[in-house]
Formats: C-alpha cells, sequence, structure tokens
C-alpha cells in the first residue's frame, strides 16, 4: 500500500536499500525470485507498507522542573515496536543559549542510542540578533525546519516582533516555520484566575487553554506568515476553529500546512472531567494534560478533526511524544494544574491508531500511508529515502496485520511511562513486522533492534516550497 494505491507486489531489499517491488511471480535473474533471496518474509494477506515518520517527538525534554521519561533509547525501541522507522525530534534553544550548543546537546542525546533513524527540528526559543544569525547554519546541519512558541512565556515564548523576525529568516532561508499556536500569556491570566478561584484540578488546564486562543494565535501565525512569505506549519491542532482557519488560508493558496495528533482525535475534555482512579482520585485527568489540550467531544472537535484528514485541510499525524509519569513527574501539579508537565505519550501507537481510521471508515488505506509516512517525507525533506516503497528508498517497511489485534496497556508498552493515554484501547490491527534499512527489527513479537541501528537524517528542505 502507497500514498497512491496498493497491489500485489513483491518487495526486494539489498542491504539497505529497496531494489525492485515486483509482481508477484517475477523471475530474478532468470530463476525464481523466492529461490533467490537469502530470506523471505510471507506478507500473503497482510499490507506492506512503508515504516512511519514521527515528525514531532521530544525524547529528554526538559519540562516543567522535569525531563520527559523516554530517552532516546527507550523512546526509538518503543517507536520501532508501533511501526515507525524515523522519528523528527525537537532539539531545544532557549533564550539565553546559542543555538549551536542547543543542537550539539540534542546529538549528545541522540547518537548512538537509536533504534532507528532520526532527525532535527529546532526549538528557537531566544529570537534575537544571533540566533537569526545561527539559523543561517542550520540548513547544512541537515535542519530544515524550527519551531516557535506562542505560548510558555517565560519558558520558550516568542513575541509577534521575535515571530515575524524569525519568519522573515524563514522566506530568506526555505527553512520551514513550525508554529506552536496558542496565546500563552491570555492563557497564563485565566490559569492563574481558575488557580486562585480554587479550581485547580488537572480538568482546567482545557478550560485555561481555551479554542479562542488556539484559533487566534493560528490566525495571527497565518498573517504574519503570509505577511513575511514564511512557509507555516501548525504543530498539534485540536481546535476546530483552528483547522478551519487552516483551511481558510489553504483557500486563498497560501502555503500553510497543518498537523494534529491521535489524542485529538480519539480524547475529550469530557472523558478528562470524568477520570477518576482510586490510586489518583481526581488527579488522574493528569495523564491527559497536554498543549493544546484535549477538545469537548459536544463540541464535536475529534468528528471535525477527523473531516480535516478526509478533506486535507490537515495533512499529517505525528504523536507529540512527550511523555511524564505519574509517579515523580506528572504528580508535581497534584494541588496545582500549572504544575503539571505538559505532554502524552504514544510513539508506539500512532498506526494502529491511525489503522482504526480505515478500521472504522473514516480514511483509506492510502490515506493512511500518506498521513503517516509520506507527506511526513515530503514535508520534511525526507521523500525518496524515506516515505515511499520504491527502488533506491531505505529498506523501511512494516508487514501489517489487518486481522491482528491490539490492546493497548501499560502493562505491555515499551514506552518508559507508568501509565497509558489509552489504557485498554482495543484496536483491530498489529504491526507484525518492522524493517529498518534492511534490518528486521520487530518479528512477531520478538525485537532484534539494538540502540545504535539508528542513524542521523540529515534533511534537505520541505519538498512543500514554493
Ligand atoms: O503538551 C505538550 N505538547 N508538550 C510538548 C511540548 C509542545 O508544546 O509540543
Ligand atoms: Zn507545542
Ligand atoms: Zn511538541
Amino acid at each position: 500500500v502507497s500514498a497512491t494505491g496498493r497491489g500485489e507486489a513483491d518487495v526486494l531489499i539489498d542491504g539497505e536499500t529497496i531494489v525492485g517491488v515486483l509482481a508477484p511471480g517475477s523471475q530474478l535473474l532468470g530463476t525464481d525470485l523466492a529461490a533467490s533471496v537469502d530470506t523471505v518474509i510471507d506478507a500473503t494477506g497482510k499490507y506492506v507498507i512503508p515504516g512511519g515518520i514521527d515528525a514531532h517527538t521530544h525524547m529528554e525534554l526538559p519540562f516543567g522542573g522535569t525531563a520527559a521519561s523516554d530517552t532516546f533509547e527507550t523512546g526509538t525501541r518503543a517507536a520501532a515496536w508501533g511501526g515507525t522507522t524515523s522519528i523528527i525530534d525537537f532539539a531545544v534553544q532557549r533564550y539565553g543559549e546559542r543555538v549551536e550548543d542547543g543542537l550539539a546537546a540534542w546529538h549528545e542525546k541522540a547518537a548512538g542510542n537509536c533504534a532507528i533513524d532520526y532527525g532535527f527540528h529546532q526549538i528557537i526559543g531566544g529570537v534575537d540578533d544571533e540566533s537569526l544569525r545561527a539559523m543561517d547554519s542550520l540548513i547544512d546541519e541537515g535542519v530544515t525546519s524550527f519551531k516557535l512558541f506562542m505560548a510558555y512565556p517565560g519558558v520558550f515564548y516568542s513575541d509577534d516582533a521575535q515571530i515575524l523576525r524569525a519568519m522573515q529568516k524563514s522566506a530568506d532561508t526555505g527553512l520551514l516555520t513550525m508554529m506552536h499556536a496558542e496565546n500563552g500569556p491570555a492563557i497564563d491570566v485565566l490559569a492563574a484566575q481558575l488557580a486562585e478561584a480554587g479550581k485547580k484540578a488537572p480538568y482546567y488546564h482545557g478550560i485555561a487553554r481555551a479554542w479562542q486562543m488556539e484559533e487566534e494565535a493560528t490566525h495571527r501565525a497565518i498573517m504574519l506568515a503570509n505577511l513575511t512569505g514564511a512557509p507555516l506549519y501548525v504543530v498539534h491542532v485540536s481546535a476546530k476553529q483552528a483547522v478551519d482557519q487552516l483551511a481558510w488560508a489553504r483557500d486563498q493558496g497560501w502555503n500553510v500546512f497543518g498537523e494534529t495528533c491521535p489524542q485529538y482525535l480519539y480524547l475529550s475534555l469530557e472523558e478528562q472531567l470524568g477520570a477518576f482512579s482510586e490510586e489518583w482520585g481526581q488527579f488522574e485527568g493528569a495523564k491527559w494534560v497536554c498543549s493544546t489540550p484535549l477538545r469537548s467531544r459536544v463540541e464535536g472537535h475529534q468528528h471535525h478533526m477527523w473531516q480535516a484528514l478526509r478533506t486535507n485541510d490537515i495533512q499529517m499525524v505525528s504523536t507529540d511524544h512527550c511523555p511524564f509519569c505519574m509517579k515523580g513527574q506528572k504528580e508535581l501539579g497534584k494541588d496545582d494544574f500549572r504544575a503539571i508537565p505538559n505532554g502524552i505519550g504514544s510513539v508506539e501507537h500512532r498506526m494502529d491508531l491511525m489503522y482504526q481510521g480505515v478500521a472504522t471508515g473514516q480514511i483509506t488505506l492510502e490515506r493512511w500511508v500518506e498521513l503517516t509516512s509520506t507527506t511526513p517525507a515530503r514535508m520534511f525533506g525526507l521523500y525518496g529515502k524515506k516515505g515511499v516503497i520504491q527502488p533506491g528508498a531505505d529498506g523501511d517497511v512494516v508487514v501489517y496485520d489487518p486481522h491482528g489485534h491490539t490492546t493497548i496497556s501499560a502493562a505491555s508498552h515499551h514506552m518508559n511511562m507508568d501509565h497509558s493515554a489509552w489504557e485498554g484501547f482495543e484496536v483491530d490491527g498489529h504491526v507484525d513486522t518492522v524493517i529498518s534499512r534492511g534490518r528486521v527489527i520487530v518479528d512477531g513479537g520478538t525485537y532484534h533492534g539494538s540502540k545504535g541501528d539508528g542513524q542521523y537524517l540529515r534533511r534537505g528542505l520541505s519538498q512543500y516550497l514554493v
């Protein structure tokens, strides 16, 4: 199955590279194909797809006085189990730090520790003369996109003047601007007012981060991008009103893109409000504290998001994998939702969760591949090598069994998390075999990968630049 069609074929991999996609029963140098290769994987009755590309992860991200609980080792192993063979993680530059140092620190964390190939985006937490100058060399480093934050004042936040200057750089260089679009200063006032009124449970995180704050920031980002000519990619879109802003901009013909995540397709603010457990009481809802937040199902955001995936108003699905354990991490905010580290971990389950869209008739098989692999490759300058099964591409291939079954649980997942946002969730389909650059790293429930298998991906410019 590719982004453009499906058919019966044999995929021939030599070393690390795909060398042929052949009609069934093809001859190779005059002999039967199966007889002339070392290893045959029988995928009869299953789907053979290009390995997943998760273009939004945060391994080891320092956040809220702690750090995301998956290292590059544990996080990429979990990704491999779930049929993802490449990640793009966010290197961090903070205000007052040098961009080069932030990127070097991320290389140090990842090098020799990844089970699958990995690339980086650059978070720019301080836009000034020095960081703008440093951004000039990012493309040579194979880092062809950077993320700005309209949220998190005092941490990663950029004001409109800084955004404008960074977008001018984006327009000049072809670096893709990625935006966390939420009005952070206004959200922080709302959050403080809620806390002052004694509304400190996890659910109020989502009340403070109202959809108006996402719609407004999305619109502002779009207009600044249009003014400067910067290509814009809005990350983790959750509000239907933000989707409509993106659809409107695209209808103008503007080079604007949107990503959503499985949590915004499946989980809701109402479920967070109702969350309760013996262990955590009402604080159970902290498992679903992420930004942008989960949205109201009554207001129909999830339904709207599935529709946007069909109509291409939203082009990609990444996880925004940013795992924190309840014990010792999320519980930092036990008395005040503002202190809960933001993030959900799901790098292992993106392919399965998105396959549910196929199983329930919401998206086609081809669209599944496009959303999870082919468009991420094109968007972030990896296409040809990644995101497609064709001669010359890396041998990143997943055999997916549509008749298989998975129950998502912290008891069986491979992420370094003491809970799952999808605990008990029943999934049709199963990742059977995962091949990363020609090596079988997951095979019918056995892991054959190892840290250090993964190589750094020096990315080209986005293939969506005009
Ligand atoms: O809650 C989230 N999304 N945490 C990760 C940081 C970010 O904004 O992507
Ligand atoms: Zn973000
Ligand atoms: Zn993120």
